[in-house]
């Protein structure tokens, strides 16, 4: 029997979203591994739940270092506490193209090794883009691996990362609400956080083929993870900005059921976070004016005025 979900409230985050400065649910843990450790819990509660209605649970699954101690908490369970991947189907985001599933690069093997060689999902289940198909077939691929995805059901829970870029799979700055699985060129950024996988920027793919936005806002639930003070900015462009082509993340603000998940170090940048003062008074977000507020405060407004302290 899988424990109960761990329910992390946040202290502030309601009153955030209040004062209209948080455009989307965001969850702050203590660390990642609680985080991730809790959207586990969520995905072994709803493959339970739809195995004892007798339905599958189609998953949308991503890789990099975001959702790996997912997968470790899945295993765990599947080990542990006999949580069944039988009814599962999942479909990934995305993967490089050109990209052989041998590559140690390549999202396939990288899904074999985190999960899928661990548990006891049907191989027939797994969807995963193909990185090795000639360029005359990948628009055939991608219609075809939509509507698989329709013929599934659609996705029942999509967990997602972010890049620097503000993607969600590879849908790069530029890519419309209405996209679906494409190939997709890959941002200069993006390639220059993923050369050390390949040894170097230049044996980055150019290209990679990608779900599409509305392929992933088409998911009942989805859950963006970030990590990470590198990924503190642009967490707060997607939850804080406009919604915008500029940044793909920001349309999950459009979805009715989508969160964002982060750790204390991801969150930096957020308003309620950075300069608490300018949403209310601090005691409604469970601080109050100490030595070290008061000096970050008055910091921040003689940069802001541009003025020293005397
Ligand atoms: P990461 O990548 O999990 O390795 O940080 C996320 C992404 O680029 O989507």
């Amino acid at each position: 029997m899988i424990s109960s979900i761990e329910t992390v409230t946040p202290a502030f985050g309601p009153h955030a979203l209040a004062a209209g400065v948080e455009h989307i649910p965001v969850t702050v843990y203590g660390s990642s591994s609680q985080a991730s450790r809790a959207v586990a819990q969520e995905i072994a509660a709803l493959i339970q739940l739809k195995h004892a209605r007798g339905e599958h649970t189609v998953l949308g699954l991503a890789t990099g270092s975001t959702p790996t101690s997912i997968y470790d908490e899945l295993i765990r369970l599947h080990r542990e506490e006999g949580l069944s991947f039988k009814n599962v189907i999942t479909f990934n985001l995305d993967e490089y193209w050109p990209m052989s599933p041998e590559e140690l690069q390549s999202y396939r093997r990288f899904m074999r090794e985190h999960l899928f060689d661990h548990v006891d999902i049907d191989p027939k289940n797994v969807h995963i883009p193909d990185g090795t198909l000639p360029m005359e077939k990948v628009a055939g691929f991608c219609a075809e691996y939509e509507r698989k995805m329709r013929d599934a059901g659609g996705i029942d829970y999509q967990i997602l990362g972010i890049g620097r870029t503000g993607h969600v799979g590879f849908n790069e700055p530029g890519s419309p609400r209405d996209s679906r699985t494409r190939l997709i060129t890959l941002d200069r950024v993006t390639r220059m956080d993923a050369a050390s996988d390949f040894f170097g920027e230049w044996n980055v793919p150019r290209k990679a083929i990608t779900m599409g936005v509305e392929s992933i806002l088409s998911a009942r639930t989805v859950v963006l993870l970030a990590f990470g003070e590198h990924k503190a900015p642009v967490i707060r462009r997607a939850v804080e900005g406009e919604v915008s082509a500029a940044v793909a993340a920001s349309y999950l603000q459009q979805h009715p059921s989508a969160r964002i998940v982060l750790d204390t170090s991801a969150a930096t940048e957020l308003t309620r976070f950075k300069t608490p003062w300018l949403l209310g008074p601090l005691e409604m977000f469970g601080l109050k004016w100490d030595s070290k507020t008061t000096r970050t405060a008055a910091t921040w407004l003689a940069m802001t005025v541009k003025k020293p302290l005397l």
